[in-house]
């Protein structure tokens, strides 16, 4: 082409990156990817193949690892872990060192990248390879302050971490970057369409100086990863689907293991009709058609305000006809390849199946590449607004008021994150609280920083990766749990009561003492074997009804901590004029005086009124122009299964946790000594806690945990009964992924920040400030 005619076409000439290196790279290893196992490559096999997306060409053979493999690893993981852990400066250097190393091969990282995986070098380059290397440094900082700063958290030991393909080398320093830092050791296992990043990485640690058994890589596919969630390893952190969530969460329920899931989204994008639109146009660009839209939380659906929805869509189309699609090693390209023909059938298949709206696509090339693609006019419920389809498919609706906007946009199973767009702040920062989502863009989209944490809420995860509050995850607290002893209730056949105004209690659901459901009620026995009362067995109507009250007490959840602090000094108070008549009662419940428990109780009230209204979020120092605000909000509907050896402490103190961060909850009481509940709803009766926010039920732990567990409008259960409780807890969660605290058969002893972590979840809103 002459320079004249390139002056005439303005039309970009191909800028290709060179793969030589890369392909040198591979070659020296002779095409085969193995396992990196105690510091060392293990002999590799050509099991499955990894490809080059953009031109189908194979770039090296892949080791499928086994069970064995993945034992191996585990072991060399834990015999490096205790020494490991011990000093959080020599971490620091180590994690320093990577940083640093991967800065050095920070070119054949980017081109390894998208030779692997097909995403626009460009990308790879920019934003993959820096933020990953952003990730090791922040990390090394962490693991310096941890003694000063965390000094009551250990490392959890040994971490299974399993990461998808859409940025292997990202979500590889996503998840060992923090693991490291705290002193655990880790077997990870990279997505099977792409090995070659977690390959050169590898690499990076034997240079960097990393003890042999810290890092172990094993290679493989799903079943692979079964063998680790399997393996004896105390924690699992996963990024993927979430129908693999779903089996991950069923398949470690009960095992005490720890578990991270960052799954998939269905993000909304809110244009306001005062947004700047040439920006948040361009927005778009980045939202949905970055790395190909296989992005966990891409900004997939679009809502757009009625009144500039045509100018809208026209402006995007004119932008869409703009887009570069082709040869990702070309730096002048916006959209790369699809990461493989598996997944480029199951985007086609998806929305060719539609027939609603209308779609408009720009024309891709031949091979495993999908075009750009809008469809308009769809209708909130139909399959494409709800469902991810993992590709660079945007679909679209309108929306007429603020809050109609909001209703769209929290109408889906997920709650990973969103964007608003409005050049009028007081519209931005009122519709962000209301967003049911992890992270909020204001003006702004797909920016993510070590910071800053990083996670979703409902069926898009739980746990956050990233900042102060993704170190959580990869700790525990120092002191070691031990087994919780089992009581069971004292039992008698002797049916006389022993004080002749026997009593039956009701359940406590909405403010009232309402009657169980099935008319059942259970006796209850002194030490001595006589006959104290009856309680009321609930059933799971009566959950479900207390369900409704606490949805019909949301407001609580907008009162201020002021508020919610005055509330429970008050409770304090009142429980504290009677502190002499509980302690009686306790003594008479369990035999044991009851007076220290009294005494516990009210400072546990106390000591959550006092962090009512100072439990605050952060603000994140992300590296853009602007802030990212971490705040902290209530989980919403929490059922609670109490301790069995503190019937009053037990249920006040998480009861107290729980409102005080704006929670409504439903607590059943302590299997052996379900009694205490009569003192306690006439206690709640006297206290201005608006009806619903607290409910009450007695009965049986194991049948009420299971429909706890499974009930959709509950979005988080905390369990201090029995190991059995926990399983049956963990398990049945699996169905919404709701959030869970439970023992496991051990007894925690959570710091006051243990119970207020469990009670909020962390929102951050990134938020331009400043210049
Ligand atoms: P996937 O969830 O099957 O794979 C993610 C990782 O989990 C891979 O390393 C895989 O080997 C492993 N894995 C698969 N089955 C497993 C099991 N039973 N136990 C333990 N590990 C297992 O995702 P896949 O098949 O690659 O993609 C399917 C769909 O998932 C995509 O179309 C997309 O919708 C979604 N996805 C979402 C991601 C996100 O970040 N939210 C990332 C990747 C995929």
């Amino acid at each position: 082409m002459k320079i004249k005619e390139i002056f005439t076409t303005m039309d970009y000439g191909p800028a290709l990156e060179s793969k030589a290196e890369a392909l040198a790279w591979l070659a020296q290893h002779d095409n085969l990817v193995g396992h990196f196992i105690g510091g060392k490559w293990t002999p590799a096999r050509d099991d499955f193949a990894t490809t080059n997306p953009a031109t189908g060409e194979k770039l090296a053979g892949v080791t499928k690892g086994t069970s064995a493999d993945i034992a191996v690893a585990v072991a060399a993981a834990r015999k490096a872990q205790p020494a490991w852990a011990k000093s959080g400066h020599k971490r620091a250097r180590v994690l320093y060192a990577i940083a640093r190393l991967m800065q050095k091969h920070a070119r054949l990282l980017a081109v390894m990248e998208t030779l692997d995986n097909g995403k626009p070098i460009r990308e790879a380059r920019d934003i993959d390879v820096p933020l990953a290397i952003r990730h090791f440094y922040h990390h090394a900082g962490f693991a310096q302050l941890m003694q000063d700063e965390l000094p009551d958290r250990a490392a959890l030991g040994v971490c299974g971490q399993i990461i998808p393909w859409n940025f292997p080398l990202l979500m590889l320093a996503w998840k060992i970057a923090p693991a490291l830092a705290m002193g655990n050791t880790v077997v990870l296992k990279p997505a099977e369409y792409t090995p070659l990043t977690a390959m050169v990485f590898a690499d990076i640690c034997m240079q960097a100086g990393v003890p042999a058994g810290v890092v172990n890589i094993v290679m493989g596919d799903g079943e692979t990863g079964a063998a680790l969630v399997a393996a004896d390893v105390d924690k699992i952190a996963f990024t993927g689907s979430t129908d693999v969530g779903r089996k991950i969460r069923e398949a470690t329920a009960g095992t005490g293991k720890a578990l991270s899931l960052e799954l998939g989204g269905k993000s909304p994008y809110i244009v306001f009709d005062d947004a700047d639109m040439d920006s948040a146009v361009e927005g778009l660009v980045d939202a949905i058609w970055f790395n190909q839209g296989q992005v966990c939380c891409a900004g997939s659906r679009l809502l757009v305000q009625e009144g500039i929805a045509d100018r809208f869509y026209a402006k995007l189309k004119a932008r869409m006809d703009g887009l570069r699609i082709g040869d990702p090693l070309d730096k002048c390209i916006d959209i790369g390849a699809i990461v493989d023909p598996v997944q480029l059938a199951q985007i086609t298949a998806m929305v060719s199946a539609n027939a609603e709206g209308e779609t408009y696509q720009i024309t891709a090339p031949e091979g495993c590449f999908y075009p750009p693609t809008l469809i308009t006019g769809l209708s909130p419920a139909s399959h494409l607004m709800q469902e991810e389809i993992f590709g660079p498919v945007l679909v679209a609706t309108t929306f007429r008021t603020p809050a109609e906007a909001v209703e769209i946009a929290n109408n889906t199973r997920y709650g990973l994150a969103a964007s608003v767009w409005s050049e009028n702040i007081n519209l931005a920062l009122d519709i962000a609280p209301k967003l049911v989502a992890g992270i909020v863009w204001i003006n702004g989209t797909n920016m993510m920083d070590a910071a800053a944490g990083f996670g979703g809420l409902r069926e898009s995860g739980f746990g956050r990766e990233g900042g102060w509050e993704g170190l959580a995850g990869y700790t525990r607290p120092k002191a070691s749990a031990k087994p919780i002893k089992r009581i069971t209730a004292f039992a008698s056949s002797d049916s006389s009561p022993a004080d002749p105004l026997d009593r039956t209690t009701k359940l406590y659901i909405g403010g009232k003492q309402t009657r169980p459901d099935g008319g059942y009620s259970r006796a209850v026995f002194n030490p001595r074997g006589k006959l104290l009362g009856h309680v009321s067995e609930a059933n799971r109507k009566d959950l479900r009804n207390a369900v409704e009250a606490m949805n019909a007490a949301k407001g609580w959840s907008k009162s201020t901590g002021h508020l919610r602090a005055q509330i429970l000094y008050y409770i304090a108070e009142n429980l504290s004029a009677r502190g002499d008549e509980l302690a009686k009662r306790l003594k008479d419940l369990t035999g044991k005086s009851g007076t220290a428990e009294v005494e516990q109780t009210i400072r546990a009230l106390f000591t959550f009124a006092a962090w009512a209204d100072k439990y605050d979020g952060k603000v994140h120092g992300v590296p853009i122009r602007g802030v990212a605000l971490a705040m902290h909000e209530a989980v919403g509907n929490i059922a609670v299964f109490c301790g069995e050896a503190t019937p009053l402490l037990g249920l006040v103190t998480p009861m107290a946790a729980a409102i005080s961060m704006g929670n409504r909850v439903t607590l059943v009481t302590s299997a052996p000594f379900p009694l205490i509940v009569a003192e306690i709803y006439q206690i709640l009766e006297t206290s201005d806690l608006p009806a619903g926010v607290v409910n009450i039920l007695t009965g049986d732990h194991s049948d009420l945990a299971g429909h706890a567990a499974k009930h959709h409008d509950i979005d988080a259960v905390w369990s201090f009964s029995g190991a059995d409780i926990s399983a049956t807890i963990e398990k049945g969660s699996a169905s919404n992924l709701k959030r869970t605290w439970v023992n496991n058969g051990t007894a925690l002893t959570p710091t006051a920040r243990d119970w207020l972590a469990a009670a909020t979840e962390v929102k951050n809103i990134w938020i331009p400030y400043g210049e």
